[in-house]
């Protein structure tokens, strides 16, 4: 099977097996056979975080499971258990039309709901692990059911325990978010403050889930379009001590806080600075607008748009000393 509808860098790469899974009480049966077969398992969701860079050997399984139920709820929230292959844009829409609020801020990311909590997908001063409850799988081994609670999660920034601990040993089923049942915003990042002044009005979270999505789409390219997997890379972690000195050559380098020692850069700054915004090279480029997004108009290979990283994060290292590290999750393996 080609998975090049199944990437949104549009790559094309081949899955020697490949399976959808519509109903998660498939999963035991699939993998008690991909056992059986010493097939090695990759699953994707949407395929808007990865990178393949070449053929995936053994079985890939596509979860596309639809569904959600509401599960509990109090005076001011609501559980809510959403199935793995839900489109996460689609469950942010109609949560907030049902009137469960939270998940504003993260209108528009690509993907599913299943692959949510795996690099702990944030925007706009909102990541999704401060409204899971909980996460539902099952085991990639035995088949067994499993269920994590968000604190077992490890979720930090784009990470989790998914893609360390857990990495190749769950599957995803299903996801439960803990949402509000009265509004309760968040306009802590300073390019929604611009566009939503808070002293206005209350303002509705269909307010907010408008702004971020024209935030969105003057910024991000449409994958549909400009085939992309968002952020190439994450926002580096620096000291202090670092960032004072590469502040004093470059006054306006942005820095946001994260704790006493350190501070966050802008990747898309130092990239943008290097000279790398706009670039092309064959068949993969730097975004125009967004220099932290490569796309692949061309059409070229995960090789190609791996080599335009290297090439970037090389030469950030030696303009400003700091590491780049990528974000999405190279398939069939990752070498680090
Ligand atoms: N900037 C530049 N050049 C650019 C773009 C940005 O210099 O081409 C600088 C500006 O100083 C800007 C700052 O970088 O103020 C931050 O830019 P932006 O607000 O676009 O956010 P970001 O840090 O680049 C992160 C996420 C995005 C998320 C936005 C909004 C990561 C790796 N990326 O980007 O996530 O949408 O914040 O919250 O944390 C994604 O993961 O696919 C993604 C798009």
């Amino acid at each position: 099977v080609d998975l090049q509808p199944h990437n949104t860098l549009a790559i094309t790469a081949r899955a020697e097996w490949f399976v959808a899974i519509t109903d998660e009480r498939q999963l035991p049966d699939v993998l008690a056979a991909a056992r059986q077969q010493q097939l090695a398992l990759t699953v994707i969701g949407g395929g808007s975080n990865i990178v393949l860079r070449g053929d995936v050997p053994g079985l890939v399984v596509h979860i596309a499971n639809k569904g959600f139920s509401v599960v509990g709820e109090d005076e001011q929230t609501v559980c809510v258990t959403v199935a793995a292959g839900e489109v996460w844009d689609d469950w942010v829409r109609q949560s907030l039309q049902l009137g469960y609020y939270g998940l504003e801020n993260l209108s528009l990311i690509p993907g599913t709901v299943g692959a949510s909590p795996v690099q702990n997908i944030g925007a706009y001063g909102v990541e999704i692990g401060e409204l899971i409850e909980q996460v539902q799988g099952i085991d990639a081994v035995s088949g067994e059911p499993i269920t994590l609670a968000a604190a077992d999660c490890a979720f930090a920034y784009r990470d989790s325990v998914f893609k360390h601990g857990l990495a190749g040993k769950i599957i995803i089923t299903a996801v439960t978010f803990r949402l509000f049942r009265k509004p309760r915003t968040n306009l802590v990042y300073p390019a929604l403050q611009e566009v939503l002044s808070p002293t206005d009005v209350e303002i509705d979270p269909h307010r907010i889930r408008e702004a971020v999505c024209n935030l969105r789409r003057a910024k991000l390219p449409d994958p549909a379009v400009i085939p992309n997997a968002g952020s190439f890379f994450k926002n580096p972690v620096i000291s202090l001590v670092q960032a004072e000195q590469l502040q004093s050559r470059h006054p306006d380098m942005p820095a946001y806080p994260v704790d006493a020692t350190c501070v966050k850069v802008p990747a898309a700054w130092l990239i943008d600075q290097a000279g790398w915004k706009g670039r092309v090279k064959g068949p993969v480029a730097v975004h125009h607008s967004q220099a932290l997004v490569l796309t692949n108009p061309g059409r070229g290979s995960g090789n190609e748009l791996l080599a335009l990283a290297q090439e970037i994060a090389d030469n950030v290292k030696d303009c400003y000393g700091i590491c780049l590290e990528m974000e999405p999750v190279i398939i069939p393996f990752q070498l680090d």
